[in-house]
């Protein structure tokens, strides 16, 4: 059996331009997809076909109109409290309607979320082919991000083109088996997209005190729960120092909001918000001293701000992060979180070894190299008619 779904240059008529479906659903995947549509538009013989499957609202709305994304369908398929079978069962329902409707050439998707697995499952039933961004990332834990590890090492067994962020996940994919043509180290898009924003000089940052900035995001299912309570009672010790000021946008799910709002609310030098907009957090975290985070965006793009980072988790899947020294994995246990932030803050060697290590996650031409290549496979019959496959330097 071929280790590759779809293998070779995908045949597409001449007349009409290649029509890449981008999935997207979450706020994450809208930051890092946001660079690949602008790329796919700016490319000569590509039409973008932007589907919101609408597993987020409330943070994603917003999200699309900021990053200028366009979107074709939208299948609205968010619930509150939505479990994993039932959100799964609508993405699938839905986005084989709409690919079915559409029929693109390729179906593109990023990451590891629900939204994830369904378009890259759903094209693989209309027998359409996948790129896939941000592939081989691994914990090696199969349930641990849950679910998002099962997810993206499912997707990898579906996609046709592997968008690896690093060498390492690259490497990580042939290991599995993936053939190294079809794998592609491009960088992440995310940091396509935080320069894009640092560029326009954009957004305002949310804290409110003169106080050392310590921003923290905290939202993963398995922190969720007498966890999340336990890093909230750390947090409140941490505000207790007297010099910091805590800035907390809180996550829409209500496992999140009911643990925060109850811990951390009216709790002076700590500034609990609504999520915040994309360009007001990459201002807040460009303004910030340390990052505290379960995120796995946020990590990503806080080495790019020179911000010392504390991953709030047991498992990595980006251990590059913590191999450069740009950011240490402290775990969920209470008391070493309260003592690792604690160094971080009192240890100016320490402070200054973190925040000069450098960002392990490329340099802002990611979704340049994805668009071109999907050009090399995609466009060959119109390449050798009157177009040329675009090049970094055309960019
Ligand atoms: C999802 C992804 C996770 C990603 C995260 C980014 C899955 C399984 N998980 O987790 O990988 O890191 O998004 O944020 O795909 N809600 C709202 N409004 C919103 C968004 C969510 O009210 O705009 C509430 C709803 O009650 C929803 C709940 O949050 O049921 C959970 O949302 P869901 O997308 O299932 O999971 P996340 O925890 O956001
Ligand atoms: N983000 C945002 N507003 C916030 C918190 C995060 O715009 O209040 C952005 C952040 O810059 C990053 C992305 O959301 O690009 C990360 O999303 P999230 O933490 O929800 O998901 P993960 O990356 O963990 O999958």
């Amino acid at each position: 059996m071929s280790q590759l779904p779809f293998p070779g240059p995908v045949s597409t008529d001449p007349n009409r331009p290649v029509r890449v479906a981008v999935v997207l659903g979450t706020r994450p995947e809208a930051v890092k997809l946001a660079p690949v549509v602008r790329a796919l538009e700016a490319a000569p013989r590509f039409e973008p076909l932007v589907i919101n499957t609408g597993q987020h609202r409330e943070m994603l709305d917003p999200m699309l109109s900021r990053l200028r994304l366009t979107t074709r369908h939208n299948l609205d398929v968010m619930r509150d409290r939505q479990e994993l079978s039932a959100l799964t069962a609508r993405l699938i329902e839905g986005l084989g309607e709409v690919l079915r409707q559409e029929e693109p050439d390729v179906v593109l998707v990023q990451g590891d979320t629900s939204s994830t697995l369904c378009g890259a499952l759903a094209a693989f039933y209309e027998r359409i082919p996948v790129a896939h961004v941000e592939a081989g990332l691994r914990s090696g834990v199969f349930d641990d991000p849950f679910p998002e590890e099962l997810n993206r090492r499912l997707v990898s067994k579906l996609t046709r083109w592997h968008f690896a962020p690093t060498e390492q996940a690259g490497a990580l994919l042939q290991a599995e088996g993936i053939p190294a043509d079809n794998v592609f180290v491009t960088g992440n898009t995310v940091i396509d997209n935080l320069l894009w924003v640092r560029r326009r000089g954009v957004g305002r940052s949310a804290f409110r005190t003169g106080r050392r900035g310590v921003l923290v995001t905290l939202h993963r299912r398995e922190n969720q729960g007498d966890r999340m309570r336990a890093m909230a009672a750390t947090l409140l010790r941490l505000a207790r120092r007297g010099d910091v000021e805590i800035l907390l946008p809180m996550h829409r799910s209500p496992a999140v909001r009911e643990v925060l709002e109850g811990a951390l609310a009216h709790e002076p030098h700590i500034t609990l918000t609504e999520p915040l907009d994309y360009f007001d957090f990459t201002a807040s975290l460009a303004d910030c001293e340390v990052v505290l985070t379960d995120s796995g965006g946020v990590q990503e793009e806080a080495p790019s701000l020179n911000k010392p980072v504390l991953v709030l988790r047991s498992t990595t899947e980006r251990p590059e992060v913590v191999a450069t020294g740009a950011a240490r994995l402290v775990g969920t246990d209470p008391e070493h979180i309260h003592t690792e932030a604690n160094n971080l803050l009192d240890d100016p060697a320490l402070y200054q070894s973190m925040a000069e290590a450098p960002s392990p996650f490329g340099d802002g031409y990611a979704a340049q190299r994805i668009v071109t290549r999907l050009a090399e496979d995609c466009t060959a019959p119109l390449l050798h008619t009157d177009s040329h496959v675009p090049s970094l330097a055309d960019w």
